[in-house]
């Protein structure tokens, strides 16, 4: 989207400053007494919140009337793009001195999820303590969640009082208990008030029948902490949103500056991985809605006009010429698991970091963390809700920041390529290699030279279907009659390659991931070397399958449906596999009792109605034959 620069707006605080708050507890503890008290006695200012939303709307390009609430909370909008339903209500509270946001998460069913967004935007966390039950396993896992999510302060509200006779010693004990059992939490501050939500003790204004509490109430609490925004020192980096070129005359670049300052004069370098990267340009304005700006920093909406063109598009990352932002391709990061289907090493999601997506997948899960306990757990997947350390590497080179450092560039979000929804969010902790030492060979021979050789071109062949459908004979009859063409052909076949390269494999669906992982990749080595690789494997899911073919050029991967009905399969079961997973003698059988995912656009589908192996076999060399005449392909 292309913003005028008299239309592009900075981030205008009101004063004291905008303030996001999530609350955790639950019901039990008196949270939406709390919420309701606090509405009440403030008596929101309607016309404030009203405007805010109007310039927020503008910022995103919709007009007056299509207002959204929401995008007060523009942490939100990475699921909002996604479509995820994310049960957090947020509540805005103006006072004289500030504005507040409360996200309100429920706190029971999928409560990771729903802290976890509300926790990703917030810069104090209340949580509540039923003064009769004290510390909870809840307000610990509460707590964690808060403090990996980036929240550095805690205000501890200590309801009930008025059940525990307004006891100062039973507050003290409390607060006392909380403070080790979040230790290790790293939060900057811990406040601690004792309440009455019904009654409004201390909640915005002190209460007479605690005299020995001589601290702020709640809402004065709220009012003072100066959250730590992002890091306004260190170097500035501001992720590019978009590009803005109303006309031959002016051309800015808009975003959110993520870290430090940045001044008029400053020279700016990019991070982008085109051409051009590394070119070092001036800052000759700083546009915002409000007029030129001499310095902007962190947090604020800003256009940057620079003294002389640099390669620049959406996705990269400006950065201080003399502290460049930092690219790499693998990653340690916490990860919080957000869908049903659990995350699989090996798997390609995609990763959207700042405003860039990419391909990623886990390489490994360091370990999986018990939110109650802070336990570090063994895991070979994760479920939903899981909270874990993991490597991760994307297909290309990204600018990142610690999360500690941004929550920009720093937080992520995996995305499911099948549903498209959001399966994950995650914080980068720190990158394990930097991309600038690790260079892709350039090999001078490419696969078309090593191809033409032999007179062909590269291509992998993918039978796909159940066990026993027929994949490795028609495949093997594919290969006599492509040899006897003069095609230098290999077959890689399931039964084969689990005998040595994938012998450490089973048939879990961690195990086939894998199985297919490195079926993919050395399928696409082989045709690199300019071979016809004919592939075997029942490869049961979608995603993997939909990985192997994006790692080849367009127009070299042929997915071939051996459509067998199970039936059949098992009416011939040719090693006598079927009866033995009916007898429960075979865990996890394709079809029985594991999932196959039919191809939804394979280039080939065979049906089984009376076609004889051999028919199916030339069918597909006829394909094959077909392709290698189309107009323009490399010889
Ligand atoms: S895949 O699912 O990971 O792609 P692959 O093609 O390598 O499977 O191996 C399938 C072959 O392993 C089958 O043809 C069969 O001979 C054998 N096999 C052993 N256990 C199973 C199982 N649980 N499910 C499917 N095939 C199995």
């Amino acid at each position: 989207m292309d913003v005028t620069p008299s239309a592009s707006i900075a981030a205008s605080a009101p004063a004291g400053g905008l303030l996001r708050v999530m609350t955790c507890g639950s019901v039990d503890d008196g949270k939406s007494t709390l919420i309701g008290r606090l509405l009440h006695d403030t008596k929101t200012v309607f016309d404030d919140q009203i405007s805010q939303l109007k310039l927020d709307s503008a910022r995103h390009g919709t007009t007056g009337t299509a207002m959204d609430m929401a995008l007060l909370v523009d942490g939100l909008e990475a699921e909002r793009e996604q479509g995820i339903t994310i049960d957090v209500a947020y509540r805005f509270v103006t006072t004289a001195r500030r504005r507040l946001i409360i996200a309100d998460s429920p706190g029971h069913e999928q409560y990771t999820r729903n802290m976890a967004t509300a926790a990703s935007t917030a810069d104090v966390a209340v949580v509540l303590i039923d003064a009769r039950r004290g510390v909870l396993v809840q307000t610990r896992r509460h707590s964690f969640i808060a403090s990996l999510m980036g929240i550095r302060h805690v205000v501890l509200a200590v309801n009930k009082m008025d059940l525990m006779d307004f006891s100062r010693d039973v507050f003290e004990r409390i607060v006392a208990d909380y403070r080790e059992a979040v230790a290790s939490g790293g939060f900057a501050s811990i406040d601690a008030v004792p309440i009455v939500a019904r009654d409004g003790d201390n909640v915005t204004a002190p209460s007479a029948r605690m005299p020995w509490y001589v601290g702020d109430h709640l809402l004065g609490l709220l009012e003072t902490i100066a959250p730590e925004t992002e890091a306004t020192t260190g170097p500035w980096r501001l992720p590019v949103q978009w590009v803005s070129r109303p006309d031959a005359s002016f051309r800015g670049y808009a975003g959110t500056i993520a870290a430090g300052a940045v001044a008029v004069g400053d020279a700016v370098a990019t991070s982008g991985s085109g051409p051009g990267s590394g070119h070092v340009s001036r800052v000759a304005r700083i546009v915002t809605m409000d007029g030129d700006l001499p310095r902007a920093a962190a947090g604020d909406a800003v256009t940057l006009v620079l003294d002389h063109e640099i390669d620049a598009s959406r996705g990269d990352v400006l950065a201080a010429a003399e502290n460049p932002v930092e690219v790499s391709d693998q990653f340690a990061a916490h990860v919080v698991w957000l869908a049903t289907a659990p995350l699989q090493v090996g798997r390609e999601y995609l990763l959207k970091l700042g405003a860039r997506t990419v391909p990623a997948s886990v390489t490994s899960i360091r370990h999986r963390i018990d939110v109650n306990t802070r336990q570090k757990l063994p895991a070979t997947q994760l479920a939903l809700n899981d909270v874990a350390r993991i490597h991760l590497s994307t297909s290309v080179p990204l600018a990142w920041m610690a999360y500690r450092d941004s929550r920009d560039l720093g937080g992520f979000i995996v995305i499911d390529r099948q549903s498209n929804a959001t399966a994950g969010v995650g914080m980068i902790d720190y990158a394990l290699t930097r991309a600038a030492n690790l260079v892709w060979h350039e090999l001078a021979l490419d696969r078309y030279a090593r191809a033409g050789a032999m007179g062909q071109r590269p291509l992998v062949v993918w039978f796909t279907g159940l066990s026993g459908s027929g994949k490795s004979t028609i495949a093997n009859l594919l290969d006599k009659k492509l040899h006897a063409l003069g095609r230098r052909t290999y077959v890689l076949d399931g039964d084969n390659v689990r005998h040595g390269l994938n012998r450490d494999l089973g048939f879990t669906e961690t195990d086939r991931v894998e199985n297919i992982r490195r079926v993919s990749e050395v399928a696409a080595l082989m045709a690199d070397a300019g071979l016809v690789v004919i592939v075997a494997f029942i490869s049961p899911y979608r995603a993997e399958r939909d990985a192997a073919r994006a790692r080849l050029p367009a127009g070299e991967f042929i997915e071939v449906f051996v459509d067998t009905p199970l039936e059949d399969c098992e009416a011939r079961d040719p090693k006598g596999l079927y009866a033995k997973a009916r007898a429960g003698l075979i865990p996890n059988f394709t079809g029985i009792s594991a999932p196959y995912e039919p191809p939804l656009a394979p280039e080939l589908h065979l049906r089984s109605d009376g076609l004889a192996p051999e028919a199916s076999a030339e069918l597909v060399a006829a394909h094959i034959a077909h392709l290698e005449q189309r107009p323009g392909a490399p010889a």
